[in-house]
């Protein structure tokens, strides 16, 4: 199971689930997840004019929310190493203004000290151990600007014992099925039950971001199927 967190193996899971990871994500979040994009976002009120990093970004699925928010000088740098995820980015930037794509592995990125004013991070904690998360954490402190604020967000396992039972239900026997059904690849959707079984909720991402220079708080998103951090480095 040790290779699950290896990036080659995550690289090459998101490059092949690439063609259904939107309609997949939104199924197994039963169509929150666009809801809980926005509130991730919307959690750390965006000002104009500034420089939102958007790690982990995907095909930019948090980009409308986040350029809402933005302006004519206001810019967002993308961040992610899976290709195919990428090209589907890349379609998407036409659209808008100032994105900047980097096909970069996150934990070792070049992103220059004290960029961002923002941070946000879609659902991209839940494929990494507790090492890479402390690693993830010391990027976000390297690049954000000091009093810069940053909130992240991934599908968790709720702390109701029902609400558990049917969730991780669906989310380990059903979404499989589902994908072997419509997508022809019950292994590659097995994945997220694996992953969410592991990573619980973001209480421990909250400890990995303890730090003195960090306000850090839990927030919970429909009773726990998703939960995240947000916080704020403090200014120095
Ligand atoms: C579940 S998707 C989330 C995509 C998008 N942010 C969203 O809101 O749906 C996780 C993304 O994280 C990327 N990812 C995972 N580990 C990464 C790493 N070490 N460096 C860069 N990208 C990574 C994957 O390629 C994938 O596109």
């Amino acid at each position: 199971m040790k290779k699950i967190y290896e990036l080659k193996f995550v690289e090459k899971l998101f490059d092949k689930m690439s063609s259904s990871y939107a309609k997949v994500n939104y199924i197994t979040s039963f169509g929150f997840s666009e809801r809980w994009r926005k509130q991730c976002v919307e959690a750390i009120e965006i000002e104009k004019g500034k420089v939102v990093v958007d790690l982990m970004c995907g095909m930019g699925e948090c980009w409308k929310h986040i350029l809402k928010k933005s302006d004519a000088h206001s810019t967002l740098i993308a961040l992610d190493f899976s290709s195919e995820m990428l090209k589907r980015a890349e379609k998407k930037k036409a659209k808008y203004h100032n994105v900047n794509i980097l096909k970069e592995n996150v934990l070792n990125n070049s992103i220059e000290d004290h960029t961002a004013d923002y941070i946000i991070c879609g659902f991209g904690l839940k494929t990494f151990n507790h090492t890479q998360l402390k690693a993830l954490a010391n990027e976000i402190d390297r690049i954000l600007k000091p009093n810069g604020k940053f909130s992240l967000i991934d599908v968790s396992v709720p702390e109701n014992k029902l609400l558990r039972f049917f969730y991780m239900f669906y989310l380990k026997r059903i979404i499989p099925v589902l994908g072997w059904l419509f997508f022809g690849s019950p292994e590659n959707y097995k994945m997220l039950g694996i992953y969410t079984q592991k990573f619980g909720n973001a209480k421990h991402i909250r400890l990995a971001f303890q730090r003195h220079n960090f306000e850090v708080e839990y927030v919970e998103y429909f009773y726990g199927c998703a939960s995240g951090i947000k916080g704020q480095k403090l200014g120095t």
